[in-house]
């Protein structure tokens, strides 16, 4: 099977990654922060560790700055709705994933105000549009690095130096950044950063984090026990375990450090520009056939490792379907929960795109035997 669908998912992970799964499952499987025994310690040794890991990694003040989530809508949750209250003003943009404008969506019956500005597929947010949209109360700008439809970057310091000089407080949404781009929060005036552990920074699924600035506080979403503070039946603000009520997903957790860990040694740098070969590869073969529409940003721009195209008089579904089932080549067809992005390319009507999505395991044999498979659906579409 050739994968290439990891903006859902990453699916081949380093051997480090599965070792140390199973490693935690078999031989730390204690409850991490809750009792004094050796299993329970060596549990909260791995959870401590890839906390300090994730910290490092996005050059946070410190690792308590760090809350582990299950994946990257649990942790914009948290902070859309722990942000947010009635009278706030929150902006966004038109090219954002399900994951912010539902929440969002849901927060104007808590008497929360919405302003989306329109974000263009190609040079991504103007962030004079979201200085422009600011308001008195608004307490919230929620941007996503990467677009999951086409790949398109916004210039994610500029919206937050804006912010920044507003008091404004600045969410970005790094589902298809994090562990693909270098993200360092304080130079970036990133105050919460949501990332998923499962994409590019190689970990299990249902794992993630959000990284929240010192001085930010977020209302509870959920309430529990915490390890501590076990007396009162008041929920600490105590970061991070205040909003980590539960028993966390250590073996997860094992494998999300095994990730970063693998990325910290390959070299950042490294895999973003594997990466960027391997977009330039597919750009290049995709607008050489006859009939395909390739949506986002034109090679030679900045762009993250999501290709969004259509082949004409084909629905995108049946052109994963078809890729799938006779070439064995796994995409996204469709509207990849991201229905503001699609009405902002125009594909909202008329059932998404189909999505393409390398990473740094993807090679170029994987990439021409692609390209070949698009070519002669497109050429049998075309009779
Ligand atoms: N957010 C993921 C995607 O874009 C699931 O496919």
């Amino acid at each position: 099977m050739i994968y290439l669908d990891n903006a859902a998912t990453s699916f081949r992970k380093p051997e480090s990654v599965y070792a140390a799964v199973d490693h935690a499952l078999r031989r730390c499987s204690g409850n991490p922060g809750r009792s004094g025994h050796k299993v329970s310690m060596l549990a909260n040794e791995i959870v401590r560790k890839t906390r300090l890991l994730c910290a490092s990694f996005f050059n946070a003040e410190s690792s308590e700055q760090i809350i582990f989530c299950s994946n990257a809508t649990d942790a914009l949750n948290l902070a859309i709705k722990g942000m947010l209250g009635p009278g706030d003003h929150a902006v966004t943009t038109s090219m954002e994933h399900n994951s912010v404008a539902r929440p969002l969506e849901a927060m104007k019956k808590n008497g929360v105000d919405i302003t989306k500005v329109e974000s263009s597929s190609v040079y991504g947010t103007d962030p004079e549009s979201i200085r422009k949209s600011l308001k008195k109360n608004t307490r919230l700008v929620v941007v996503t690095h990467i677009s999951n439809v086409t790949g398109t970057v916004n210039d994610i310091t500029e919206i937050g130096r804006i912010c920044r000089e507003r008091g404004t407080a600045f969410l970005v949404d790094a589902a298809q950044s994090a562990g693909a781009m270098p993200i360092d929060v304080r130079e970036m005036n990133i105050d919460l950063l949501a990332f998923p552990g499962h994409k590019s920074l190689l970990g299990p699924q249902g794992t993630g984090g959000l990284y929240v600035r010192k001085g930010i506080r977020l209302s509870h979403l959920k309430e529990g026990g915490t390890g501590r503070s076990s007396e009162s039946l008041i929920q600490p603000d105590s970061m991070p375990e205040g909003y980590e009520s539960g028993t966390v997903n250590v073996p997860g957790i094992a494998g999300l450090g095994a990730g970063i860990s693998f990325i910290d040694e390959t070299g950042i740098d490294k895999i973003q520009e594997k990466e960027e070969t391997a977009v330039r590869s597919i750009l290049d073969g995709l607008s050489s056939i006859k009939n395909v529409t390739v949506y986002g940003p034109p090679a030679g721009h900045p762009r993250g490792a999501v290709i969004s195209f259509n082949i004409r008089g084909m629905a995108p579904q049946d052109v994963a379907v078809l890729l799938d089932a006779a070439y064995g080549i796994a995409v996204r067809g469709g509207l990849h929960c991201a229905p503001d992005a699609h009405a902002t390319i125009g594909t909202l009507s008329s059932g998404g795109t189909v999505r393409v999505s390398p990473n740094y395991f993807t090679d170029e044999n994987e990439i021409e035997s692609f390209i070949i498979a698009v070519e002669e659906i497109a050429v049998d579409a075309d009779e």
